[in-house]
C-alpha cells in the first residue's frame, strides 16, 4: 500500500508555484497502488484530485481531500515497420521526456510539441497542441481506469472526441476516469510542419539547411524559451485561456474597428482570434499586480512571481474576461481548471 502522508504542501505539485496544502498525499506507481488506494475505505467518501504534472490546473484554496500524484512510467516500443512505430507510454512520464526520446529515436510527429509542460497522461485530456500540431493527430488509444467499475477501458481516437483543447475527458467522462497510458503512431518518414508561426524564421536563424525532426524540435524549443516563462523560474500555467472562435460577422464588424486583427480560418462561418492579442490590446499585458501580473512577453500567460494567490489570479482572469468582454463582446474561456 503506498505511503499516505498528511497535510502536505502542493507547491512543488503545481507549475503555477501556489502555496495550498492538501489533507492527504500520495504517490502511486503501479495500476495495483492506484487500485488499492481506491479501494481503502479510509478514503471512500475523501474527494480526490489526480495529479500529473500540475501544469494545467490553479489552486485557490487548500485541498480538503487526497491528492494521488500519477507515477506510472515506461516508454515501449508497441510495433514497428518500415513506415511507423507505434509506442506505448505511461500516464507519468514528463510530456518534454517522451518528445525527446522520439526525437533521439528520428520518430517524427511529436517535434512541434516540445517543451509543453506537464505528463503524458495529461495530454489527452485537452488535446494539447502547439505551432500547427495536436495530439490527436499521432494519438491511436488510451487506457484508463474506470473509478467506478475499477475496470480498464480503452479509448479509441474517436471514444475521445478531441477538439481544440477539448476531449471526453473534460465533458462526459469528467472525473469518472484515471488516465493509464497513451499509445501513439509516430512516423519514420515525417511531413514537417514548418508553416505555423515563426518556426521557419527561427530554422533559418538557426543556419538549418537540411530539415530534421531534430533540427524542429529546436526551433519550436527556441521560440518557447523566448517567449513563455519557465515555470521553474516563474510560476505559470502556459496559455490561462483558449484562443476564442467567433462568427464571421463577429470578425468582419472587429477587423473595421480593429484592421490590425489577427485570425485564423476555421470554417465558412467561424473565425479563431488570438486571445493573447485581445488581452494586450485591452491593455493588460506586462501589468504586475503585487506577486501577481500577466506575462510580459506573452499576454494570454498569468503568471505567480513567487508567494502570490490563486484567488488573485483568479479575480485577475474574471477581470481580464470582463474587460475583453466589453472592449470586443468575446468571452473568453480559461484553459486551466481552477480547483
Ligand atoms: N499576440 C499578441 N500579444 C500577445 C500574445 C500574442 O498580439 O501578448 C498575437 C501574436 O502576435 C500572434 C497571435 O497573437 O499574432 C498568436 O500568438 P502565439 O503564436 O504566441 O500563439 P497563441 O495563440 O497565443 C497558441 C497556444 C499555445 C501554443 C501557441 C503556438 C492556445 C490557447 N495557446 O498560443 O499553447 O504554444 O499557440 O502554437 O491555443 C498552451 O496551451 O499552454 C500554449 C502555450
Amino acid at each position: 500500500m503506498p505511503v499516505i502522508r498528511e497535510n502536505i504542501s502542493l507547491q512543488p505539485y503545481n507549475t503555477f508555484g501556489l502555496e495550498a496544502n492538501a489533507d492527504f498525499f500520495t504517490e502511486v506507481q503501479s495500476v495495483e497502488e492506484l487500485k488499492e488506494i481506491l479501494s481503502d475505505p479510509a478514503y471512500a467518501a475523501v474527494p480526490k484530485l489526480f495529479l500529473g504534472g500540475g501544469s494545467n490546473i490553479l489552486l485557490t484554496g487548500d485541498f480538503r481531500g487526497l491528492v494521488v500524484k500519477i507515477n506510472l512510467k515506461g516508454i515501449s516500443v508497441v510495433s514497428e515497420d518500415e513506415d511507423q512505430v507505434i509506442i506505448k507510454s505511461g500516464a507519468g512520464e514528463v510530456w518534454h521526456d517522451l518528445v525527446m526520446y522520439c526525437v533521439d529515436n528520428q520518430l517524427g510527429g511529436i517535434e512541434n510539441l516540445s517543451l509543453i509542460p506537464g505528463t503524458v497522461g495529461a495530454a489527452p485530456m485537452q488535446n494539447i497542441g502547439a505551432y500547427g500540431v495536436e495530439i490527436k493527430d499521432v494519438f491511436v488509444s488510451l487506457e484508463a481506469l474506470n473509478l467506478q467499475t475499477f475496470e480498464t477501458e480503452t479509448f479509441d481516437l474517436d471514444q475521445c472526441k478531441f477538439g481544440y483543447r477539448e476531449s471526453v475527458f473534460k465533458h462526459e467522462a469528467k472525473g469518472k476516469y484515471v488516465i493509464l497510458n497513451v499509445t501513439f503512431r509516430l512516423s519514420k518518414h515525417p511531413v514537417f510542419h514548418t508553416t505555423y508561426g515563426a518556426i521557419k524564421e527561427t530554422l533559418e536563424q538557426m543556419g538549418v539547411t537540411e530539415m530534421s525532426i531534430k533540427a524542429v524540435s529546436d526551433a519550436v524549443i527556441h521560440i518557447r524559451q523566448s517567449k513563455l516563462p519557465d515555470p521553474k523560474k516563474i510560476g505559470n500555467s502556459g496559455s490561462f485561456f483558449k484562443n476564442p472562435e467567433i462568427s464571421k460577422n463577429h470578425f468582419e464588424k472587429l477587423k473595421s474597428l480593429y484592421p490590425a486583427i489577427p485570425s485564423y480560418p476555421i470554417d465558412e462561418q467561424t473565425v479563431k482570434v488570438p486571445a493573447g492579442w485581445l488581452i494586450e490590446q485591452a491593455g493588460w499585458k506586462g501589468k504586475r499586480f503585487g506577486q501577481i501580473g500577466v506575462h510580459e512577453k506573452q499576454a494570454l500567460v498569468l503568471v505567480n512571481y513567487g508567494g502570490g494567490d490563486g484567488n488573485d489570479i483568479k479575480k485577475l482572469a474574471y477581470d481580464i474576461q470582463h474587460s475583453v468582454e466589453e472592449k470586443y463582446d468575446i468571452h473568453l474561456h480559461p484553459e486551466v481548471n481552477f480547483i
